[in-house]
């Protein structure tokens, strides 16, 4: 039985705004709690609207909040326009009305890719991260986490080769001018770390994600459709809108 929580929006301008409130709140509680909060922050179109309307919410104490960076390409410098680091200051770290305790970004240029892993593994939290904004690909990635996915590795970054679908993925969304430019390797924060998180809220718009919306919602859980592990986390907003729901069973689609 899937603790998925589903919510289907009537647009991605909606979807933006549900998922930042849903993250804020996170935040804040945390921040209640503990005077100090931990969030993972994912790249790619989904999360466009996500990111603006979470940098634009009043009254969350970003000066104790560590941000952590989901993945980024091996070899890609910080100045390309597909950068995850680019895209990550561009449109959230510079937009925050003040600055984060920290935010750790990843190096894809990193002489050492593997090195660049346990660096980061020394700065993550021993316990869960408090929220994680993430997104599912086209071919049902979490990350970088192409199928068949690693589900039982326990590092917190790991270096994954992306396949041709992720690859194509890129290209389709004009960050790359050609399948050949597009990395073929990328420094992934793993399924298991990424589980280890609170508050998981995980925006998917547009109907060129329909099917792997279906078979993370409806498919038994396997590495085949890395997202479907998420069935088995207690607190996993899936935040959907119209189009990306289109396939869902009737029930599953209520389940808003
Ligand atoms: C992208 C990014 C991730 C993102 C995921 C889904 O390629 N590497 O940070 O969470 O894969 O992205 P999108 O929703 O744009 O497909």
């Amino acid at each position: 039985m899937s603790d998925l929580r589903i919510s289907i929006h009537d647009d991605r301008a909606a979807l933006g705004r549900a998922a930042a409130g849903i993250a804020a709140r996170a935040l804040r509680d945390a921040c209640d709690l503990k005077n100090a909060a931990t969030l993972v922050v994912a790249t790619g179109s989904s999360q466009f609207e996500v990111l603006a309307e979470l940098a634009a919410v009043a009254a969350i104490p970003w000066e104790v909040i560590t941000i952590f960076h989901l993945d980024e390409y091996v070899g890609l410098e910080p100045t390309h326009p597909a950068s995850f680091r680019r895209f990550l200051r561009e449109r959230f770290i510079e937009r925050l009305p003040s600055p984060p305790a920290a935010f750790h970004e990843l190096d894809g240029m990193a002489g050492d890719p593997y090195a660049e892993c346990d660096r980061l593994a020394g700065l993550v939290p021993q316990g869960p991260f408090d929220v994680a904004m993430i997104g599912i690909g086209e071919n049902g990635h979490l990350a970088f986490n192409d199928p068949p996915a690693d589900f039982d590795t326990t590092v917190p970054y790991h270096v994954v080769d992306l396949d041709a679908r992720c690859r194509q993925q890129q290209v389709g969304e004009g960050w790359f001018p050609l399948l050949d430019a597009v990395p073929t390797q990328a420094i992934s924060m793993s399924v298991q770390r990424i589980l280890a998180t609170g508050a998981l809220v995980c925006s998917v718009p547009d109907r060129r994600k329909a099917e792997a919306v279906q078979a993370t919602v409806e498919a038994p859980i396997t590495p085949a459709v890395p997202a479907s592990i998420l069935q088995q986390h207690p607190r996993c907003f899936l935040q959907l809108d119209r189009e990306a729901a289109s396939l869902l069973r009737p029930c599953d689609a209520l389940a808003k």
